[in-house]
């Protein structure tokens, strides 16, 4: 085991999917911590990716396509810098992942195979394993990080608090299998992914209920569209919640229809009809289904047969709940599963507050604006790792940081279970201003209680707040008494004590 106070002058990167994998591996030969709360390799959102990463690779494909499909989905609120920068690094940030290893599906000639989802005008979705990419993703960047000597891994440990001195982060506060430490370091990534599991019906794992956010908002970082959470239109039907298998876009990209119980397509005045946008086609199924609906996935004539070898992992998954796709519609419904919103950073990825920078899921770069364009997470997440890794690494270690005396009381572990049913009456796919005031009123006591609810209530009220400041309706985010989009698009950008001051 790692004594903490061997770990001084490294930098701490927290988080074990593909966005902390990469920016542990990119700082080699630097050494660095990487803290997972699970065993590396074992649980994180990147895991259960099924569509892959979005890439320009074809001949009639180029960044400026790439691009221009990324802002017309971010429906105005995109920073077009950031986009530019991903889209041009994409295509050889996937030449990076091939060299750590990944095995991405190729054509006997050994090109890349492209996959097709909405609102992507060209087949540019690169994929592994038919439909399983995060974990082949995730698979070959574990191998990688456990080869690599200058990377310390601590398993099983989970950041509970910043320690911010002077305005500079000095280390953080971690539970750890043998119980409570503080680290010490003046540079620490978040790389902690999402805020499904704050939610009710979610396609994240449920841990992953912004933990992130949390620790970054109470050491004063700014946050940045926390209002934004995109629905995925199709998580398979369980009849428990909780935690949903995804039928990927990517289905409908080979041409699968979403009917309903009389068989009806019912988005199709919708244009762009199942490749709409993903906000526009969650909001068509969940009002079919607020309407008294069952709504279902049709990949009969599209896939038939051919549906086990072009999606094994949806084929698996659908199985276990009884269901063949080649011969019956597969029941979905919409939920949560993206964070568009996140922790504000610049072009390298640092956030407000000195010392502490932010990537993939739990940082806000710009590129989603009101709503992710599908595969262009996992890309965000590998391309910025560079730009981290390269901020990181030329920050100098503040040799005044010392191990500290241990604070009085480590933070509960947190427990969302406490405020899903609040989360999704007021932040669901539409919202409204009375509804939001009501779980304000809710969230701030529980926020300012340090009870186990007090980190989840944390990054709600902060989502709230937003979402209530916002008067309009635009990407993912609707507001049923806003229905109309504002002229400008103005980015929303708070910090937890402006949002306790709103209470
Ligand atoms: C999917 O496979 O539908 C998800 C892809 C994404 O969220 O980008």
């Amino acid at each position: 085991s790692v004594e903490p106070h061997d770990l001084r002058g490294r930098p701490v990167v927290v988080g074990s999917g593909v966005a902390g994998l990469m920016t542990a591996l990119l700082l080699a030969p630097e050494p660095v911590v990487l803290l997972s709360r699970a065993w590396l390799g074992d649980f994180s959102s990147s895991i259960l990716a099924q569509g892959g990463l979005a890439a320009s690779l074809d001949a009639d494909d180029s960044p400026d396509l790439h691009h221009a499909d990324t802002l017309a989905a971010g429906d105005g609120l995109c920073d077009e810098t950031a986009v530019r920068r991903v889209v041009e690094a994409a295509p050889l940030a996937v030449e990076k992942l091939a060299r750590f290893g990944v095995a991405f599906d190729r054509s006997p000639n050994g090109t890349l195979r492209l996959g097709l989802e909405a609102a992507h005008s060209r087949r540019r979705i690169v994929h592994a394993a038919g439909d399983a990419t995060g974990r082949e993703l995730v698979r070959a960047l574990t191998a990688a990080v456990r080869a690599t000597p200058s990377i310390t891994m601590l398993e099983g440990w989970e950041a509970r608090r910043l320690l911010v001195e002077d305005g500079a982060i000095a280390g953080l506060l971690a539970a750890g299998p043998a119980g409570a430490a503080v680290l010490s370091a003046s540079r620490v990534v978040l790389a902690t992914g999402g805020v499904g599991g704050l939610f009710p019906d979610t396609t994240n794992p449920l841990g992953s209920c912004g933990q992130g956010l949390a620790l970054a908002a109470r050491a004063g970082a700014v946050l940045a569209d926390p209002e934004f959470v995109q629905f995925h239109p199709t998580a398979l039907v369980l009849a428990a919640g909780g935690s949903l298998p995804l039928v990927s876009e990517a289905v409908r990209g080979e041409g699968a229809l979403l009917i309903d119980e009389n068989g009806d397509r019912f988005l199709a005045a919708t244009p762009g009809r199942e490749l709409a946008p993903r906000d526009v086609v969650a909001r068509g199924v969940w009002r079919h289904r607020a309407a008294g609906h069952r709504t279902f996935l049709d990949a009969r004539q599209s896939l038939g047969a051919s549906f086990a070898t072009r999606f094994p992992t949806i084929d698996r998954l659908c199985r276990e709940a009884g269901i063949d796709p080649a011969t019956r519609p597969i029941p979905v419904r919409p939920a949560v599963h993206y964070h568009m919103g996140g922790i504000a950073v610049d072009a390298e990825g640092r956030s407000s507050v000195s010392g502490l920078w932010a990537c993939g899921e739990v940082a806000r770069t710009g590129l989603h604006g009101a709503n992710r364009l599908a595969s262009n997470s996992l890309i965000e997440a590998v391309v910025s790792a560079a730009w981290v890794a390269e901020s990181v690494a030329a920050a100098a270690p503040d040799p005044a940081v010392r191990t500290r005396p241990f604070p009085a009381t480590l933070p509960p572990a947190p427990d969302a279970s406490l405020v899903r049913s609040c989360a999704a009456q007021a932040l669901g796919i539409e919202r409204d201003g009375e509804t939001l005031h009501e779980a304000i009123a809710t969230l701030a006591p529980l926020a300012t209680g340090g009870g186990p609810a007090s980190d989840p209530a944390v990054v709600l009220l902060m989502m709230a707040v937003a979402a209530l400041r916002r008067e309009e309706s635009r990407g993912a985010h609707y507001r049923a008494d806003f229905p109309l989009q504002a002229e400008k698009a103005t980015p929303s950008l708070l910090t937890l004590d402006d949002a306790l001051a709103a209470a």
